[in-house]
This record gives structure tokens, C-alpha cells and sequence, in this order.
């Protein structure tokens, strides 16, 4: 006799997002708390779709073949309308791509660009997201570090992590991004490193707002 497993294509964002404790609600509900946000772009989100419970208009980008299949069943949106904060209907487009082939009609459209582990998009999506808009994003690939060199950014705070809970910081912000050696950074460098250099003070995420 074959037992048929069931398996919820939910189970994929639970498994990766839930038991690891990285859904990063309260991260993205003091984004919404503290700043004009309403439209998010998530090029390299994977199925992390937690932002969609907090904001109602968010576009995922992700090449992913996993990623594609679980956008292509439908029970996500259920999830998102079950655990969703604001009452309009949840808009959430998934573009099953590759995030440097462009999309034309979603330039200068965001309020904010989430950049976490997937690559250097503070460059390559940035003219998706409004002058005045902010951008989320962390070192792990060095894109945080390519946005401190970029004139078209400026950095607003530093996102801090403790007893589990973030927090932003604004204090003392340009003690951050100073090489611990003596090296030069430049766009060039940081692609080809692809994890950036070690910075003197450094947080788990920053935001940046985009200023031209
Ligand atoms: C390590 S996962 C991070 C997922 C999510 N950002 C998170 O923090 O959990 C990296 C994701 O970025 C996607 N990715 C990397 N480069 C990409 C690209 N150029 N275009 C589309 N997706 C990309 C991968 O397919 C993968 O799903």
C-alpha cells in the first residue's frame, strides 16, 4: 500500500522561514510604523513572503524553480490574506526571473527595496524604487557596502537586532562602512570580492533612502 503524502506548498515558507525564526515581522511592521511605506519590490525574496502580511502591494522577483512552483499554487495568497495586518486585498506579483533582465514598468514604483542574501541589487534594481524611497539590505553579498559608496544613497539607520527584537539606530552612523584595512572600494572591487570587506562597526541590516 502507497501512502500519499499532502504537502502544502506553505510548508516550504514555514520550514525555511517560520521554525528559523527569520520571518522578520516586527522588522518590516517598524519599517511601516516609522516610514511612508505602502509599494515593496523583493527581487531575490525566494518565498519570503512575510513583507506581503505587512504592506499591501509587493512584487517578488526570484529565478528559483521552487520559488516559481510555490507562486504558481495560489494557497500563498490564502496565507498572506490569513495573516495580513492592513484590511485592503493583499496585490502580491511574483515574476519568475532573473532580476537584471528589466522589467520596464516597474521603474521609480517602490517605496521600498529589500536586498537580504541574493546578490547586488541596491545597483541593479535601484531604478525601481522612488527618489525618496528606502532601501532594506544587509552585507552578506557586499551589497550593503555597495550602497554606502553610491552617491544616489544615503544611510538613514542602522538596523539593530537584540533580545530578539529590532530596532533602528541613527546614532553615530558614519562610524559605519570604514574598512578595518586600509584598502580601496570601489563598485569594481566589491562585485568581485561578492562579500564585501569587514567593516570597523556593523549591524545585521541597514536602511538606506534613495536621494536622486
Ligand atoms: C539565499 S536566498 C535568500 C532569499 C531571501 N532573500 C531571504 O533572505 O530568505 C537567495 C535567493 O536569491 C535568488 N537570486 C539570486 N540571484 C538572483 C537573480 N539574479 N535573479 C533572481 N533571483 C536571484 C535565488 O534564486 C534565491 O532564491
Amino acid at each position: 500500500m502507497t501512502i500519499k503524502t499532502n504537502t502544502n506548498s506553505i510548508d516550504i515558507y514555514k520550514k525555511y522561514y517560520v521554525e528559523r525564526d527569520y520571518e522578520q515581522i516586527d522588522l518590516f511592521q517598524l519599517l511601516k510604523d516609522k516610514f511612508e511605506i505602502e509599494s515593496v519590490l523583493y527581487p531575490g525574496s525566494y518565498v519570503h513572503i512575510s513583507p506581503a502580511f505587512i504592506f499591501p502591494h509587493v512584487v517578488f522577483i526570484d529565478s528559483d524553480k521552487q520559488a516559481n512552483k510555490f507562486f504558481k499554487d495560489y494557497k500563498y495568497i490564502s496565507y498572506i490574506i490569513d495573516r495580513k495586518v492592513y484590511s485592503a486585498d493583499p496585490d502580491v506579483t511574483f515574476y519568475a526571473q532573473d532580476y537584471t533582465i528589466p522589467i520596464p514598468k516597474l521603474e521609480n514604483q517602490f517605496d521600498l527595496l529589500v536586498s537580504q542574501y541574493a546578490g547586488f541589487i541596491s545597483d541593479t534594481c535601484k531604478n525601481y524604487l522612488k527618489v525618496n524611497g528606502y532601501l532594506l539590505v544587509n552585507n552578506s553579498h557586499g551589497d550593503a557596502g555597495l550602497a554606502a559608496i553610491d552617491k544616489d544613497y544615503k544611510l538613514v539607520a542602522a538596523i539593530k537586532k537584540s533580545y530578539n527584537k529590532y530596532r533602528l539606530s541613527i546614532s553615530d552612523l558614519d562610524a559605519y562602512f570604514l574598512p578595518k584595512k586600509d584598502v580601496s572600494i570601489n563598485k569594481e572591487s566589491l562585485h568581485e570580492a561578492r562579500k564585501g570587506v569587514d567593516y570597523k562597526k556593523t549591524a545585521p541590516l541597514y536602511l538606506f533612502q534613495r536621494i536622486s
